[in-house]
Protein backbone atom coordinates (compact mmCIF):
# COMPACT_ATOMS: atom_id res chain seq x y z
CA UNK A 1 0.00 0.00 0.00
CA UNK A 2 1.41 2.90 -0.95
CA UNK A 3 -0.09 7.03 0.54
CA UNK A 4 3.54 8.41 0.15
CA UNK A 5 2.59 12.35 0.69
CA UNK A 6 -0.67 11.79 1.85
CA UNK A 7 -2.17 13.92 4.75
CA UNK A 8 -4.09 11.53 7.38
CA UNK A 9 -6.11 13.14 10.42
CA UNK A 10 -6.54 10.29 12.55
CA UNK A 11 -9.13 10.82 15.59
CA UNK A 12 -9.72 8.34 18.54
CA UNK A 13 -12.20 7.82 20.55
CA UNK A 14 -12.85 6.35 24.08
CA UNK A 15 -13.02 2.25 23.78
CA UNK A 16 -10.89 -0.69 24.81
CA UNK A 17 -9.67 -0.42 21.10
CA UNK A 18 -8.00 2.68 21.23
CA UNK A 19 -4.54 0.70 21.70
CA UNK A 20 -5.33 -0.61 18.00
CA UNK A 21 -4.98 2.67 17.22
CA UNK A 22 -1.60 2.90 17.90
CA UNK A 23 -0.66 0.03 15.73
CA UNK A 24 -3.40 1.82 12.77
CA UNK A 25 -0.42 4.99 13.32
CA UNK A 26 2.44 2.85 12.89
CA UNK A 27 1.21 1.28 9.94
CA UNK A 28 -0.28 4.46 8.37
CA UNK A 29 3.46 6.10 9.19
CA UNK A 30 4.92 2.81 7.24
CA UNK A 31 2.36 3.31 3.89
CA UNK A 32 4.28 6.68 4.03
CA UNK A 33 1.22 8.87 5.29
CA UNK A 34 1.82 12.02 7.38
CA UNK A 35 -0.76 11.13 10.73
CA UNK A 36 -1.71 13.95 13.30
CA UNK A 37 -3.68 12.44 15.46
CA UNK A 38 -6.78 14.04 17.54
CA UNK A 39 -8.20 12.54 20.70
CA UNK A 40 -11.66 12.74 22.80
CA UNK A 41 -11.08 13.07 26.47
CA UNK A 42 -12.87 9.34 26.98
CA UNK A 43 -9.75 8.38 24.52
CA UNK A 44 -7.02 9.13 26.83
CA UNK A 45 -8.42 7.00 29.59
CA UNK A 46 -7.72 3.99 27.53
CA UNK A 47 -4.51 5.36 25.68
CA UNK A 48 -2.17 8.40 26.63
CA UNK A 49 -1.52 11.16 24.67
CA UNK A 50 1.80 11.35 25.35
CA UNK A 51 1.56 7.94 23.45
CA UNK A 52 0.75 9.22 20.25
CA UNK A 53 2.40 12.35 20.78
CA UNK A 54 5.66 10.26 20.67
CA UNK A 55 5.17 7.99 17.90
CA UNK A 56 3.42 10.62 15.10
CA UNK A 57 5.89 13.66 16.43
CA UNK A 58 3.21 16.13 16.81
CA UNK A 59 0.99 17.45 19.69
CA UNK A 60 -1.71 15.61 20.35
CA UNK A 61 -4.59 17.69 20.81
CA UNK A 62 -8.12 17.00 22.82
CA UNK A 63 -9.93 20.35 23.35
CA UNK A 64 -10.57 22.39 20.32
CA UNK A 65 -9.33 25.78 22.00
CA UNK A 66 -7.17 25.39 25.32
CA UNK A 67 -3.91 24.40 23.82
CA UNK A 68 -2.44 25.76 20.45
CA UNK A 69 -4.65 28.51 18.37
CA UNK A 70 -8.21 28.64 19.07
CA UNK A 71 -8.88 28.04 15.38
CA UNK A 72 -6.58 24.71 15.45
CA UNK A 73 -9.96 22.04 14.25
CA UNK A 74 -9.79 24.52 11.31
CA UNK A 75 -6.66 23.91 10.67
CA UNK A 76 -5.93 20.44 10.95
CA UNK A 77 -9.33 20.05 9.10
CA UNK A 78 -7.90 22.15 5.77
CA UNK A 79 -4.93 20.02 6.28
CA UNK A 80 -5.93 16.45 5.80
CA UNK A 81 -6.56 14.40 2.96
CA UNK A 82 -8.52 11.57 4.68
CA UNK A 83 -10.09 12.17 8.31
CA UNK A 84 -10.05 8.28 9.87
CA UNK A 85 -11.80 7.79 13.42
CA UNK A 86 -10.67 4.62 15.19
CA UNK A 87 -12.05 3.51 17.09
CA UNK A 88 -15.17 5.56 16.99
CA UNK A 89 -17.71 4.80 20.02
CA UNK A 90 -21.54 5.01 20.11
CA UNK A 91 -21.18 7.94 21.76
CA UNK A 92 -18.91 10.16 19.36
CA UNK A 93 -21.27 8.45 16.42
CA UNK A 94 -23.89 10.01 18.28
CA UNK A 95 -22.42 13.61 19.07
CA UNK A 96 -21.08 13.60 15.34
CA UNK A 97 -24.62 12.66 14.29
CA UNK A 98 -26.32 15.31 15.86
CA UNK A 99 -23.66 17.97 14.61
CA UNK A 100 -21.74 18.61 18.15
CA UNK A 101 -18.94 20.49 18.30
CA UNK A 102 -17.83 19.99 21.58
CA UNK A 103 -14.18 18.89 21.60
CA UNK A 104 -11.60 18.49 19.02
CA UNK A 105 -12.63 15.49 17.02
CA UNK A 106 -16.22 15.98 16.68
CA UNK A 107 -15.20 19.86 15.41
CA UNK A 108 -12.81 18.11 13.36
CA UNK A 109 -15.77 16.49 11.89
CA UNK A 110 -18.00 19.65 11.26
CA UNK A 111 -14.56 21.48 9.92
CA UNK A 112 -14.25 18.57 7.51
CA UNK A 113 -13.60 19.05 3.67
CA UNK A 114 -11.67 15.54 3.56
CA UNK A 115 -13.70 12.52 3.24
CA UNK A 116 -14.40 10.92 6.61
CA UNK A 117 -14.71 7.51 7.42
CA UNK A 118 -15.08 5.59 10.78
CA UNK A 119 -14.24 2.16 12.52
CA UNK A 120 -16.97 1.67 15.21
CA UNK A 121 -16.43 -0.75 18.54
CA UNK A 122 -18.92 -1.37 21.14
CA UNK A 123 -20.46 -4.16 23.18
CA UNK A 124 -22.60 -6.39 20.72
CA UNK A 125 -26.18 -4.66 22.49
CA UNK A 126 -24.66 -0.90 21.59
CA UNK A 127 -23.65 -1.76 18.03
CA UNK A 128 -27.56 -3.43 17.84
CA UNK A 129 -29.10 -0.71 19.40
CA UNK A 130 -31.73 1.63 17.30
CA UNK A 131 -30.52 4.75 18.25
CA UNK A 132 -26.77 3.64 16.71
CA UNK A 133 -28.18 2.40 13.96
CA UNK A 134 -30.31 5.84 13.39
CA UNK A 135 -27.14 7.91 14.08
CA UNK A 136 -24.89 5.44 11.47
CA UNK A 137 -27.46 5.95 8.96
CA UNK A 138 -27.18 9.59 9.30
CA UNK A 139 -24.11 10.27 8.95
CA UNK A 140 -24.20 7.32 5.81
CA UNK A 141 -26.71 9.63 4.98
CA UNK A 142 -23.91 12.55 4.96
CA UNK A 143 -21.17 10.85 2.96
CA UNK A 144 -19.46 9.24 5.83
CA UNK A 145 -17.81 5.99 5.23
CA UNK A 146 -18.35 3.11 7.71
CA UNK A 147 -15.61 0.59 8.00
CA UNK A 148 -17.39 -2.90 8.47
CA UNK A 149 -17.17 -4.02 12.39
CA UNK A 150 -15.98 -7.51 12.89
CA UNK A 151 -17.75 -10.19 14.39
CA UNK A 152 -15.82 -12.53 17.34
CA UNK A 153 -15.45 -11.96 21.21
CA UNK A 154 -15.79 -8.75 22.94
CA UNK A 155 -13.90 -7.27 25.87
CA UNK A 156 -17.00 -7.39 27.88
CA UNK A 157 -17.23 -11.18 27.92
CA UNK A 158 -19.82 -11.69 25.48
CA UNK A 159 -19.57 -12.64 21.77
CA UNK A 160 -21.13 -10.91 18.37
CA UNK A 161 -20.91 -8.08 16.40
CA UNK A 162 -19.17 -4.69 17.44
CA UNK A 163 -14.96 -5.02 17.47
CA UNK A 164 -13.06 -2.85 15.73
CA UNK A 165 -11.92 -3.55 12.32
CA UNK A 166 -8.28 -4.83 12.16
CA UNK A 167 -5.59 -2.19 11.58
CA UNK A 168 -4.83 -4.00 8.46
CA UNK A 169 -8.13 -3.76 7.20
CA UNK A 170 -8.74 0.03 7.88
CA UNK A 171 -5.61 0.47 6.09
CA UNK A 172 -6.78 -1.53 3.23
CA UNK A 173 -10.24 0.75 3.37
CA UNK A 174 -8.20 3.55 3.65
CA UNK A 175 -6.03 2.67 0.66
CA UNK A 176 -9.06 1.95 -1.47
CA UNK A 177 -10.17 6.05 -0.67
CA UNK A 178 -6.58 7.67 -1.50
CA UNK A 179 -4.66 5.29 -3.50
CA UNK A 180 -5.36 5.44 -6.96
CA UNK A 181 -3.94 1.76 -7.38
CA UNK A 182 -6.71 0.24 -5.00
CA UNK A 183 -9.68 1.84 -7.17
CA UNK A 184 -9.44 -1.57 -8.85
CA UNK A 185 -12.49 -1.50 -10.92
CA UNK A 186 -11.55 2.11 -11.89
CA UNK A 187 -12.93 2.16 -15.47
CA UNK A 188 -15.92 -0.11 -14.84
CA UNK A 189 -19.64 0.18 -14.83
CA UNK A 190 -21.86 -1.73 -12.54
CA UNK A 191 -25.56 -2.18 -12.13
CA UNK A 192 -27.17 -3.45 -8.85
CA UNK A 193 -30.49 -4.40 -8.12
CA UNK A 194 -31.64 -3.76 -4.29
CA UNK A 195 -34.77 -3.85 -2.37
CA UNK A 196 -37.87 -5.29 -2.43
CA UNK A 197 -40.65 -4.36 -5.08
CA UNK A 198 -44.35 -3.46 -4.46
CA UNK A 199 -47.14 -4.44 -6.78
CA UNK A 200 -50.46 -2.58 -5.81
CA UNK A 201 -53.62 -3.88 -5.17
CA UNK A 202 -56.11 -1.07 -4.85
CA UNK A 203 -54.63 2.47 -3.43
CA UNK A 204 -54.33 1.48 0.04
CA UNK A 205 -52.28 -2.27 -0.44
CA UNK A 206 -49.93 -3.73 -2.06
CA UNK A 207 -48.08 -7.07 -2.14
CA UNK A 208 -44.10 -6.66 -0.97
CA UNK A 209 -41.74 -8.70 1.24
CA UNK A 210 -38.98 -7.62 4.36
CA UNK A 211 -36.38 -6.66 2.21
CA UNK A 212 -34.88 -3.74 3.29
CA UNK A 213 -32.03 -2.92 0.53
CA UNK A 214 -29.11 -3.48 3.12
CA UNK A 215 -27.65 -6.35 0.86
CA UNK A 216 -27.73 -5.18 -2.31
CA UNK A 217 -26.82 -0.82 -0.86
CA UNK A 218 -23.31 -2.76 0.83
CA UNK A 219 -22.66 -4.11 -2.50
CA UNK A 220 -23.28 -1.38 -4.19
CA UNK A 221 -21.39 1.14 -1.85
CA UNK A 222 -18.27 -1.44 -2.19
CA UNK A 223 -18.44 -1.49 -6.12
CA UNK A 224 -18.06 2.80 -6.23
CA UNK A 225 -15.32 2.07 -3.19
CA UNK A 226 -13.14 0.34 -5.52
CA UNK A 227 -13.78 3.03 -8.10
CA UNK A 228 -16.42 1.41 -10.32
CA UNK A 229 -19.52 3.76 -11.68
CA UNK A 230 -22.08 2.10 -10.00
CA UNK A 231 -26.30 2.39 -10.80
CA UNK A 232 -27.91 1.42 -8.32
CA UNK A 233 -31.86 0.29 -8.93
CA UNK A 234 -33.38 0.51 -5.84
CA UNK A 235 -37.15 -0.42 -4.37
CA UNK A 236 -39.13 1.18 -1.78
CA UNK A 237 -36.66 1.20 1.22
CA UNK A 238 -36.19 3.68 3.74
CA UNK A 239 -32.09 3.03 3.39
CA UNK A 240 -29.73 4.93 1.40
CA UNK A 241 -26.12 4.27 0.16
CA UNK A 242 -23.08 5.53 2.26
CA UNK A 243 -20.83 5.54 -0.70
CA UNK A 244 -21.27 9.49 -2.37
CA UNK A 245 -20.72 8.49 -6.20
CA UNK A 246 -23.21 5.54 -5.84
CA UNK A 247 -26.40 6.65 -8.56
CA UNK A 248 -29.72 5.93 -7.28
CA UNK A 249 -32.46 5.16 -9.48
CA UNK A 250 -35.71 4.33 -7.50
CA UNK A 251 -38.44 2.57 -8.54
CA UNK A 252 -42.05 0.85 -7.22
CA UNK A 253 -42.82 -2.19 -9.42
CA UNK A 254 -40.89 -4.98 -10.86
CA UNK A 255 -41.66 -3.53 -13.85
CA UNK A 256 -40.18 -0.23 -13.16
CA UNK A 257 -37.21 -2.44 -11.74
CA UNK A 258 -36.98 -4.08 -15.17
CA UNK A 259 -37.46 -1.04 -17.36
CA UNK A 260 -34.42 0.43 -15.13
CA UNK A 261 -32.14 -2.42 -15.48
CA UNK A 262 -32.62 -2.81 -19.27
CA UNK A 263 -31.29 0.41 -19.67
CA UNK A 264 -27.78 0.34 -17.44
CA UNK A 265 -27.47 -3.65 -18.37
CA UNK A 266 -25.97 -3.08 -21.89
CA UNK A 267 -23.19 -1.12 -20.75
CA UNK A 268 -22.36 -2.57 -17.32
CA UNK A 269 -19.10 -5.32 -17.06
CA UNK A 270 -20.75 -5.95 -13.75
CA UNK A 271 -24.22 -6.34 -12.71
CA UNK A 272 -25.73 -7.64 -9.48
CA UNK A 273 -29.02 -9.35 -8.51
CA UNK A 274 -29.83 -8.54 -5.20
CA UNK A 275 -33.25 -7.38 -5.61
CA UNK A 276 -36.34 -9.28 -3.88
CA UNK A 277 -38.46 -8.82 -6.64
CA UNK A 278 -42.26 -10.07 -6.55
CA UNK A 279 -42.67 -12.87 -8.70
CA UNK A 280 -46.54 -11.66 -8.97
CA UNK A 281 -48.31 -8.66 -9.54
CA UNK A 282 -52.30 -8.38 -9.39
CA UNK A 283 -53.56 -8.86 -12.93
CA UNK A 284 -55.89 -5.83 -12.38
CA UNK A 285 -55.47 -2.35 -9.46
CA UNK A 286 -58.79 -1.46 -8.03
CA UNK A 287 -59.21 2.21 -8.41
CA UNK A 288 -61.05 2.28 -4.95
CA UNK A 289 -60.24 0.40 -1.95
CA UNK A 290 -61.40 -2.43 -1.69
CA UNK A 291 -64.09 -3.01 0.54
CA UNK A 292 -64.29 -6.00 3.25
CA UNK A 293 -67.78 -7.98 1.55
CA UNK A 294 -68.38 -12.03 1.40
CA UNK A 295 -66.60 -14.27 3.38
CA UNK A 296 -63.05 -13.80 1.28
CA UNK A 297 -61.28 -12.36 -1.49
CA UNK A 298 -60.03 -14.02 -5.39
CA UNK A 299 -57.28 -11.78 -6.38
CA UNK A 300 -55.90 -12.98 -9.71
CA UNK A 301 -51.76 -12.83 -10.18
CA UNK A 302 -50.28 -12.39 -13.16
CA UNK A 303 -46.48 -13.18 -13.80
CA UNK A 304 -43.68 -10.27 -13.51
CA UNK A 305 -40.76 -10.25 -15.74
CA UNK A 306 -38.21 -11.84 -14.33
CA UNK A 307 -35.18 -9.45 -14.63
CA UNK A 308 -32.47 -11.84 -13.89
CA UNK A 309 -33.58 -14.37 -16.09
CA UNK A 310 -34.13 -11.80 -19.49
CA UNK A 311 -31.27 -10.02 -18.59
CA UNK A 312 -29.22 -13.51 -18.24
CA UNK A 313 -30.28 -14.07 -22.06
CA UNK A 314 -29.09 -10.83 -23.26
CA UNK A 315 -25.38 -11.50 -21.43
CA UNK A 316 -22.26 -11.10 -23.45
CA UNK A 317 -19.02 -12.69 -22.97
CA UNK A 318 -17.15 -9.42 -21.22
CA UNK A 319 -20.46 -9.26 -18.69
CA UNK A 320 -20.44 -10.61 -15.16
CA UNK A 321 -23.90 -11.83 -13.66
CA UNK A 322 -24.21 -12.50 -9.98
CA UNK A 323 -27.48 -13.46 -8.40
CA UNK A 324 -28.54 -13.97 -5.34
CA UNK A 325 -31.09 -17.38 -4.25
CA UNK A 326 -33.22 -16.93 -1.07
CA UNK A 327 -34.20 -20.04 0.34
CA UNK A 328 -36.43 -21.15 3.70
CA UNK A 329 -34.44 -24.34 3.65
CA UNK A 330 -30.54 -25.21 2.91
CA UNK A 331 -31.15 -24.34 -0.45
CA UNK A 332 -28.24 -25.74 -2.73
CA UNK A 333 -30.00 -27.33 -5.26
CA UNK A 334 -32.32 -24.78 -5.93
CA UNK A 335 -29.42 -22.21 -6.41
CA UNK A 336 -27.62 -24.97 -8.76
CA UNK A 337 -30.80 -24.83 -10.45
CA UNK A 338 -30.81 -21.08 -10.62
CA UNK A 339 -27.21 -20.34 -11.39
CA UNK A 340 -28.12 -22.32 -14.52
CA UNK A 341 -31.38 -21.30 -15.36
CA UNK A 342 -31.01 -17.36 -14.82
CA UNK A 343 -27.17 -17.55 -16.42
CA UNK A 344 -25.50 -16.27 -13.50
CA UNK A 345 -21.57 -16.73 -13.49
CA UNK A 346 -21.67 -16.99 -9.68
CA UNK A 347 -24.69 -17.30 -7.36
CA UNK A 348 -24.92 -16.52 -3.76
CA UNK A 349 -27.27 -18.37 -1.59
CA UNK A 350 -28.43 -17.22 1.87
CA UNK A 351 -31.48 -18.84 3.86
CA UNK A 352 -33.75 -17.99 6.29
CA UNK A 353 -32.86 -21.09 8.13
CA UNK A 354 -29.44 -19.52 9.41
CA UNK A 355 -29.51 -17.38 12.14
CA UNK A 356 -28.63 -13.50 11.67
CA UNK A 357 -28.95 -14.73 7.49
CA UNK A 358 -31.89 -12.70 5.20
CA UNK A 359 -34.28 -9.77 5.51
CA UNK A 360 -33.19 -7.36 7.55
CA UNK A 361 -30.68 -8.23 9.23
CA UNK A 362 -27.33 -6.58 9.25
CA UNK A 363 -25.26 -10.00 9.28
CA UNK A 364 -25.89 -12.45 6.33
CA UNK A 365 -24.17 -16.50 5.85
CA UNK A 366 -23.55 -17.08 2.97
CA UNK A 367 -22.33 -20.09 0.25
CA UNK A 368 -21.18 -18.73 -3.07
CA UNK A 369 -22.05 -21.56 -5.83
CA UNK A 370 -20.16 -20.93 -8.88
CA UNK A 371 -19.88 -22.90 -12.88
CA UNK A 372 -18.32 -25.88 -12.37
CA UNK A 373 -20.18 -27.65 -9.41
CA UNK A 374 -17.79 -25.38 -7.09
CA UNK A 375 -19.11 -23.95 -3.81
CA UNK A 376 -17.23 -21.32 -1.30
CA UNK A 377 -19.06 -21.57 2.45
CA UNK A 378 -18.76 -17.91 4.90
CA UNK A 379 -19.18 -17.83 8.44
CA UNK A 380 -21.63 -15.11 9.85
CA UNK A 381 -20.57 -11.63 9.10
CA UNK A 382 -21.52 -7.86 8.57
CA UNK A 383 -23.48 -6.98 5.32
CA UNK A 384 -20.41 -5.00 4.79
CA UNK A 385 -18.02 -7.88 5.12
CA UNK A 386 -20.28 -9.98 3.09
CA UNK A 387 -20.18 -7.31 0.10
CA UNK A 388 -16.61 -7.16 0.58
CA UNK A 389 -16.39 -10.82 0.09
CA UNK A 390 -18.88 -10.74 -3.41
CA UNK A 391 -16.70 -8.08 -4.43
CA UNK A 392 -13.24 -9.84 -4.61
CA UNK A 393 -14.89 -12.24 -6.38
CA UNK A 394 -16.54 -10.58 -9.08
CA UNK A 395 -12.62 -9.12 -9.09
CA UNK A 396 -11.83 -12.60 -9.87
CA UNK A 397 -14.22 -14.05 -12.36
CA UNK A 398 -13.30 -10.37 -14.71
CA UNK A 399 -10.06 -11.19 -14.64
CA UNK A 400 -11.08 -14.64 -16.51
CA UNK A 401 -13.25 -12.84 -19.10
CA UNK A 402 -12.68 -12.95 -22.73
CA UNK A 403 -12.88 -9.29 -24.22
CA UNK A 404 -15.36 -7.43 -25.72
O1 LIG B 1 -32.48 -6.25 1.52
P1 LIG B 1 -32.08 -7.00 2.80
O2 LIG B 1 -33.08 -6.77 3.91
O3 LIG B 1 -30.66 -6.72 3.20
O4 LIG B 1 -32.17 -8.57 2.46
C1 LIG B 1 -31.28 -9.11 1.53
C2 LIG B 1 -31.95 -10.20 0.67
C3 LIG B 1 -32.38 -11.35 1.57
C4 LIG B 1 -33.18 -9.63 -0.06
C5 LIG B 1 -30.87 -10.64 -0.39
O5 LIG B 1 -29.74 -11.13 0.28
C6 LIG B 1 -31.41 -11.70 -1.34
O6 LIG B 1 -31.38 -12.89 -1.08
N1 LIG B 1 -31.94 -11.24 -2.50
C7 LIG B 1 -32.59 -12.11 -3.52
C8 LIG B 1 -33.99 -12.45 -3.08
C9 LIG B 1 -34.73 -13.27 -4.10
O7 LIG B 1 -35.66 -12.78 -4.66
O8 LIG B 1 -34.23 -14.46 -4.36
P2 LIG B 1 -34.91 -15.49 -5.42
O9 LIG B 1 -34.25 -16.78 -5.07
O10 LIG B 1 -36.39 -15.43 -5.39
O11 LIG B 1 -34.44 -14.95 -6.83
C10 LIG B 1 -33.30 -15.46 -7.54
C11 LIG B 1 -32.61 -14.33 -8.28
O12 LIG B 1 -33.42 -13.83 -9.34
C12 LIG B 1 -32.24 -13.13 -7.44
O13 LIG B 1 -30.98 -12.68 -7.88
C13 LIG B 1 -33.34 -12.11 -7.75
O14 LIG B 1 -32.88 -10.77 -7.61
C14 LIG B 1 -33.63 -12.44 -9.20
N2 LIG B 1 -35.04 -12.18 -9.60
C15 LIG B 1 -36.06 -12.89 -9.05
C16 LIG B 1 -37.34 -12.69 -9.49
C17 LIG B 1 -37.59 -11.72 -10.50
N3 LIG B 1 -38.82 -11.50 -10.93
N4 LIG B 1 -36.57 -11.03 -11.01
C18 LIG B 1 -35.30 -11.23 -10.58
O15 LIG B 1 -34.36 -10.57 -11.04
Amino acid sequence: MDLAGKKILLGVSGSIAAYKAVVLLRSLQKAGASVRVIMTRGASDFVVPLTFEAISHHPVSIENSTNQSWNNHIELSLWADLFVIAPASANLMARMAAGMADDMVTACYLASRAPVCLAPSMDVDMWHHPATKHNIEILRSRSVQIIPVGYGALASGLTGEGRMAEPEEILEFIGRILSPEAQTLAGKKAMVTAGPTKEAIDPVRYISNASTGKMGIAIADALASRGAEVQLILGPVALKPGHPKVNIHPVTTAEEMYQAALQYHERSEISVFCAAVADFRPAEVAREKIKKAGSGLNLKLVKNPDIAFELGRKKKVHQVHIGFALESGAGEAQAREKLEAKNFDLIVLNSLQDAGAGFGTDTNKITFFLKGNKSRKFGLKSKEAVAGDIVDAIESLLKKLKKP
